[in-house]
């Protein structure tokens, strides 16, 4: 330890992306202006009981509106960096054919700001607001959709290239394709585990595919993807929970390490799933584009036993007694970030990895004082840190951490009842507030750039 902070900052590196992260349709709002097209999100949300409260992103956080107040909020908390995304359906309305300029604009003048505030952007292309033009020509479980994204990604870099380095393909491919295909729980809300491994599939395809196109838009661009990924345990040392860990940590983890990283997609999930992959030659080359970057989101554990009747991976979480959680029911446990790290950095030789999402849900409250006051969310955010800086001091290339979120936002099905801001933002009258947390993280970053 170089100092006294329970955060070991000296073992992060001096140019360390301190971030924020958010996406498009959980704070921009403005959802049908300026050209800008319906999504599967914008469809989903109107489905009667699939969004807790029937909340919608419709106005979210009023971010298209807001934009420069939420940088000036960037620049409060000290931060030089910030993941956001790009919606899709605002840049290229019905997925493919004429590009909207108004939509790219928006991005175009939001990189400048960031830019002229000292923060630099991290964009990620597709961050689950598919057009539902593209949903309504079969969407990701057709191989078109993964040519589309490439295509659409390609007209992004030339427009940001000159000005955005980095450059993520996909957020958590998983829950496009196991929760918004197998469990039906988010958009496009279907359950069918074929059209799920095809989803699953084409997802991968086109992060290979919007690798190639970013490269080419922009030469110097830095390719990542974004993984959530968990640490799975066997809940008994039974041979059936040992057996439905090791389908686990193949459904959430290696189906989607496996193939980016040249080794294919693992056989043994091939069976669990018993689908066949509409593989072509060359496919896999594609998916396997060299990564500049690996972005790993990390929320939660698995703790998982056998479920035989239950859908695939025929494993479920089971709850441990006494084991702290967040608002959202997910266990606490720091200690699973520096594991992952570890694991990345050791099994996958990933050349440089960033946090690109960790944080917590608290239901907080605005004090009579007006100030907000989530310490819990302080103790996460130090501890995922310190867990950082451990793998960090052991060797792992960590280059970035991007707290989720910037603030409070719609937090898909479970709307906007789930807070996640290092900001509160108080939905009717659009106010910010900086929470004890956000102080908090500010005095981190203040810490490691004095160190
Ligand atoms: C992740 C998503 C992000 C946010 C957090 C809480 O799965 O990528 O948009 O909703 O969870």
């Amino acid at each position: 330890m170089t100092d006294a902070h329970p955060v070991d900052l000296g073992a992060l590196p001096r140019d360390f992306a301190w971030g924020t992260a958010t996406s498009a349709y959980q704070i921009e709002g403005a959802v049908d202006e300026d050209g800008r097209a319906p999504s599967i999100w914008d469809t989903f949300s109107r489905v009667p009981g699939a969004v807790d409260g029937g909340d919608t992103g419709d106005t979210a956080c009023d971010h298209y509106h807001r934009w420069r107040e939420d940088i000036a909020l960037m620049r409060q908390l000290g931060t030089n960096a910030y993941r956001l995304s790009i919606a899709w359906p605002r840049v290229l309305p019905g997925g493919d054919g004429p590009v909207n300029g108004k939509g790219l604009d928006f991005y175009d003048q939001l990189v400048d700001g960031l830019l002229a505030a000292g923060i630099e952007p991290s964009v990620t292309l597709y961050h689950w607001d598919l057009p539902q033009a593209l949903q309504d020509r079969g969407g990701w479980p057709e191989r078109a959709t993964a040519e589309h994204l490439a295509a659409y990604a390609g007209l992004v870099a030339e427009r940001l290239g000159d000005r955005v380095t980095q450059w993520a393909t996909l957020n958590e491919p998983l829950c496009s394709a196991w929760i918004g295909h197998l469990e039906g729980r988010m958009a496009p809300g279907q359950a069918d585990l074929t059209a799920a491994v095809r989803a699953s599939y084409h997802l991968l395809l086109g992060h290979g595919l919007t690798a190639q196109a970013v490269r080419a838009a922009a030469p110097g661009a830095r390719i990542g993807i974004v993984n959530n990924l968990s640490t799975v345990e066997a809940a008994t040392d039974s041979d059936a929970d040992r057996a439905a860990a090791r389908r686990m940590d193949g459904h959430v983890n290696r189906w989607w390490l496996d193939p980016v990283h040249g080794r294919g997609f693992p056989a043994d999930m091939r069976e669990v799933y018993g689908v066949d992959l509409p593989e072509r030659p060359g496919d896999l080359a594609t998916i396997a584009a060299p990564l500049d970057w690996f972005g790993l989101n990390y929320y939660f554990p698995q703790v998982v036993a056998a479920d035989p009747d239950g859908p695939a991976p025929y494993a479920r979480q089971i709850e441990r007694p006494g084991v702290p959680r967040t608002g959202m029911d997910w266990e606490v446990d720091a200690h699973g970030l520096e594991t992952l790290i570890m694991r990345l950095h050791e099994e996958y030789a990933s050349p440089q990895i960033r946090i690109t999402e960790n944080g917590s849900s608290y239901p907080d409250t605005v004090a009579p004082d007006g100030t907000v006051h989530d310490p819990e969310r302080a103790a996460y955010l130090t501890a995922h840190l310190a867990a950082c800086a451990r793998a960090a001091r052991r060797g792992a290339p960590v280059a970035g951490y991007y707290a989720w979120s910037l603030l409070d936002n719609f937090e898909w099905a479970y709307g906007y009842d789930k807070r996640f801001g290092l900001v509160h933002v108080d939905y009717a009258t659009q106010r910010r507030t900086v929470k004890t947390s956000g102080r908090h993280y500010a005095g981190i970053i203040a810490a490691h750039r004095a160190g």
